[in-house]
């Protein structure tokens, strides 16, 4: 059990491409397909290489599609990461769909998945709140509390970074986490 203070040392919160993080583990925004897409999506099939679709491709051919809410792991193919968690968070249909819950699992999931593998080092995106259009204010406040709950659970993992990719997302994420 950790305190407050030592869950909010691990977790991180940066302006940049996720795509360049020196991590265990970056974390995809994907689509129940993950056969890609743009976004986060589009730019890690890109740095990572070919690799990385015919690894999601076999578990589409195993498990079928990745349900909103659910993740699944592959190697990190070209990418500096060791692993790509490509978790699908919700479409926002206006808080009508149970999309907080869908999005809380999504970065539960994640973490789930990487505790599983011994992944000490993670980095998310800001899920859904992009082409899926999630209200950046909400999306962050849900992220945050999530992962602060789980690490306060789990001490197995040591590092949580945020790479978000422009100011406004930043501050968004900065004002949930001054308010744990
Ligand atoms: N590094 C970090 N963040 C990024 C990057 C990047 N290289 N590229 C985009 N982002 C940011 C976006 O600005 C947004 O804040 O990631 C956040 C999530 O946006 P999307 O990538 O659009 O993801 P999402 O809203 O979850 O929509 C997923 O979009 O790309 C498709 O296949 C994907 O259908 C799925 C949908």
């Amino acid at each position: 059990m950790s305190d407050l203070k030592d869950v909010l040392d691990k977790i991180e919160l940066t302006i940049g491409d996720i795509t360049e993080e020196e991590t265990d583990a970056i974390v995809n925004a994907a689509n129940p397909s993950l056969l890609g897409g743009g976004g986060v999506d589009g730019a890690i099939h890109r740095a990572g290489g070919p690799e990385i679709l015919e690894e999601c491709k076999e578990i589409r051919r195993k498990y079928g599609k990745c349900l909103p809410g659910h993740a699944v792991i592959t190697g990190g193919g070209n990418l500096k990461a060791k692993y790509v968690i490509h978790t699908v968070g919700p479409i926002w249909q206006g808080g009508i769909a149970d999309e907080d819950n869908v999005l809380r699992n999504a970065y539960l999931n994640s973490l789930k998945l990487a505790s599983q593998y011994g992944i000490k080092t993670i980095s998310f995106p800001s899920i859904s709140t992009g082409a899926y259009r999630f209200p950046v204010d909400r999306a962050a406040a849900i992220a945050i509390d999530t992962v602060a709950n789980y690490l306060k659970e789990d001490s197995s993992i040591e590092k949580v970074r945020f790479i978000l990719f422009d100011e406004d997302t930043y501050r968004q994420y900065e004002r949930a986490k001054q308010s744990l």
